[in-house]
């Protein structure tokens, strides 16, 4: 169980992209570097909108046969709480929709916290055995909240905790009311991995699109690390990349000239 040694800074590998393609295609070279060194890695998964080109090229080379899902360990790195999986704005609808569906991943390799669990905190703890029954995270997938989260860590979450129940922050409440249509129904509450469990992943990929996430990016890579922007831990990784468009990149000052 890693606590994140903070004193330890690495200068991640940034890439900008200036298409919505190119993006796509940095950020899947990445998972297919990963899935050519090993073929049954464990992976974590984002959901959003920012993943959704990367899904979409990850099919297309799995339809070419460039690529195989087959022996994937895949996990997602958060659900609702309360959700029904077969609910549109599930996070378990939204994998099987963009992702699942179109490649040829094998369905019992996949997991995702069981938001409707009657133990939610025994869910937390299976879903971290299941992490560790193989092996630990090879590479995680994450997006990056406009208000710095990963995952569900929301701001203020200790970088030492590991799968947990969280309430969602006001600013994602708002972010997410999109796939809701209407604010009082969007969940309070969500599983998700902690950053302890992010941070034990031996490669992470920082996926970041749009205007709206120039400053957190910048905070996330440029600025204090700090649990007031949970993603500024990554810049204690040692093998983290992340993959931006122009706009999201646009506020950095030092790692993009
Ligand atoms: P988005 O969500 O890709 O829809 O912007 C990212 C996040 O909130 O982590």
């Amino acid at each position: 169980m890693t606590v994140p040694d903070l004193s330890r800074r690495v200068k991640p590998a940034v890439q900008v992209a200036s298409s919505t393609d190119e993006f796509a295609r940095l950020a899947s070279d990445v998972v297919t570097r990963q899935l050519g060194a090993r073929p049954d890695s464990a992976l974590a998964f984002p959901t959003g909108a920012t993943p959704l080109p990367l899904y979409a090229e990850l099919a297309r080379r799995c339809a070419e046969s460039a690529l195989s899902f087959s022996q994937v360990h895949s996990f997602n790195l958060d659900e609702y709480v309360g959700l029904d999986p077969e609910h549109r704005a599930s996070y378990h609808a939204y994998m099987l929709e963009h992702f699942f569906s179109k490649v040829d991943i094998d369905i019992a390799r996949v997991q995702l916290p069981n938001g409707l669990a009657s133990d939610l905190d025994g869910e937390c703890a299976r879903y971290e055995r299941a992490i560790a029954s193989v092996g630990g995270l090879d590479l995680a997938v994450v997006g990056l909240g406009v208000n710095g989260h990963l995952g569900f860590n929301e701001p203020g979450t200790a970088f030492d905790v590991r799968t947990h129940v969280t309430f969602l922050a006001p600013e994602t409440i708002d972010h997410n009311v999109r796939y809701f249509g209407d604010r009082a129904r969007v969940p309070r509450q969500a599983i998700t991995m902690g950053i302890a469990t992010i941070f034990d992943a031996r490669r992470v990929l920082l996926l970041a699109s749009g205007e709206a996430k120039a400053a957190a990016v910048r905070a996330a890579l440029e600025g204090p690390v700090s649990i007031d922007v949970p993603a500024s831990v990554l810049q204690a990784h040692p093998h983290v990349s992340a993959v931006l468009d122009r706009a999201a990149s646009a506020l950095l000052e030092r790692l993009v000239r």
